[in-house]
């Protein structure tokens, strides 16, 4: 090995050290970036839109439960439903200057204790009252959060055609 060599590999050695060493103290700087933006990484894994693609899923079957008089089938949706609310409840996230999880307690999850209650005492015609109130309460929602032109609707189809709402 002539000293030329020698010269060469021990620059990569110290290259590499070197890399080593920077890589080991620009760990703990991007780690601490991360928990300042803990919301908007908190709205990354948790995905607003797949959450409300649940909220619509179980919305409808719900109502078509309701209307068969299932109230045992449109307990477990609106059991679903409150699980996915609450998964929204529990993340501090920031849209449009509203924070959603305080949304979604006053737009979600308060009116959707109050139509558990008619479920329980009333008869479909009477469900659909309250099913109808409810709903503008997603709308209400996502006008507050900036999003007029999300509208839900009564159903006039179950989403899914092979399942018995009937009790
Ligand atoms: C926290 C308030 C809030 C409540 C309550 C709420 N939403 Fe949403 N919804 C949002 C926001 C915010 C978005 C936009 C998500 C995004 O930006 O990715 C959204 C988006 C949607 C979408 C569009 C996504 C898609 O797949 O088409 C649908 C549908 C939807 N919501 C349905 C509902 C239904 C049904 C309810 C009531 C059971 C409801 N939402 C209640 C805040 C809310």
């Amino acid at each position: 090995m002539n000293k030329n060599n020698l010269a060469l590999i021990l620059a990569c050695l110290a290259l590499g050290i070197s890399m080593f060493a920077f890589f080991r103290s620009s760990a703990p700087v991007s780690a601490s970036v991360t928990a300042a933006d803990s919301t908007e990484m908190e709205s990354e894994e948790l995905e607003v839109a797949v959450l409300m693609q649940r909220f619509q899923w179980n919305v409808n079957k719900l109502y078509f439960a309701g209307m068969a008089g299932n109230k045992p089938l449109a307990g477990f949706y609106l059991h679903e439903l409150e699980e996915s609310m609450e998964e929204l409840a529990e993340h501090p996230i920031e849209e449009n200057g509203q924070r959603l999880d305080d949304l979604v307690r006053a737009w979600g999850l308060a009116p959707l204790e109050k139509l558990e209650e008619s479920l329980e005492k009333t008869d479909p015609a009477g469900f659909k009252l309250a099913y109808s109130d409810f709903i503008q309460n997603c709308n209400g929602c996502h006008l507050s959060s900036g999003h007029p032109y999300l509208r839900i609707v009564l159903p006039t189809t179950p989403v899914m055609d092979n399942q018995d709402f009937n009790p």
